[in-house]
């Protein structure tokens, strides 16, 4: 085990679907402790790049964990990497308790008879996802009746247990009210400190809200890169946000822009 960080670092990373380049040469490079959102339009690509990384879709050029390859390895030798992701709809197990959930990501290496039998210890490991997803007091409780929000965090202390210290979220805070997403991104920072997150994300608030720095993909490629700052200012973002669903994405109106409206109305007055 070394003290270095853990990091996700692709280049040149395309992806074809009959001829039809979904992803386009993309450079991006994570580092831990890095909340990063993956923003962009309907179609631009970014679930189809987690598919990539994650061995779900073949691909080309390159994507490292921390200096292991990933492109073309195979799904299960990728999760072993310790690289997780979550889907845009949370697949937990309905029938099985919270526990249970955690003690099948975990493969404790136990029959399914073992794991369905009622339990006197948990490993310290799963006590503390529970602790981390604020779902202990649930843990006995069959998955099926959780609030939407809390099956996502469920499915993100899958990912804990398993040990991914790459996580890439496919749209977590999608249908969540307010309060599910504050919860969701302060769980975001929880667990951001000492692993590498990538948060796909629709919803600007929440990425304003949380983001230490966000990519932006359009039409398979990279088309900005910054702060939250730097890339709401970009005109090539404003550019491709225009006329969509997402037009909110424009920055508010600033100090600055009021002063000099009331500057021209003053002059007009
Ligand atoms: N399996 C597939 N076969 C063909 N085209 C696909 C497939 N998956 C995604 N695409 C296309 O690739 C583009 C990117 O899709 P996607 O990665 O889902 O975008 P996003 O997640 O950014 O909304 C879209 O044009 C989509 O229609
Ligand atoms: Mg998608």
């Amino acid at each position: 085990m070394t003290m270095d960080k853990e990091y996700l670092e692709i280049r040149g990373l395309s992806v074809s679907f009959d001829g039809f380049k979904a992803v386009s040469e993309v450079d991006l490079t994570v580092l831990q402790g890095d909340l990063r959102f993956l923003i962009g339009p309907n179609g631009a690509g970014k679930t189809t790049l987690i598919d990539a990384i994650t061995g779900l879709t073949p691909a080309t050029g390159s994507a490292r964990k921390s200096g292991s390859e990933l492109i073309g390895k195979k799904v299960h030798q990728i999760a072993r990497l310790g690289v997780g992701r979550t889907f845009q709809t949370a697949s937990v197990f309905e029938q099985l308790t919270v526990l249970q959930n955690l003690d099948i990501a975990a493969g404790a290496g136990r029959s399914a008879v073992t794991l369905l039998r009622k339990r006197t210890s948990v490993l310290p490991a799963i006590e503390e996802a529970l602790e981390t997803i604020g779902l202990t007091a649930l843990r006995d409780r069959p998955a099926g009746i959780l609030a939407h929000g809390q099956k996502q965090w469920l499915e993100i202390g899958m990912l804990l247990v398993q040990n991914a210290s790459v996580l890439l979220l496919d749209e977590p805070v999608a249908g969540m009210s307010a309060e599910e997403r504050e919860e969701t991104g302060n769980l975001l920072r929880r667990i951001g400190d000492d692993r590498v997150v990538v948060v796909v994300e629709h919803d600007m608030d929440f990425m304003r809200a949380f983001a230490s720095s966000v990519t932006v993909l359009a039409g398979g490629r990279v088309l900005s890169e910054g702060t939250v700052e730097q890339v709401q200012a970009d005109p090539k973002v404003q550019q491709v946000y225009l006329g969509t669903a997402a037009a909110g994405y424009l920055p508010p109106v600033t100090a600055a822009d009021t002063a000099i409206d009331e500057k021209e109305e003053a002059a007009h007055a």
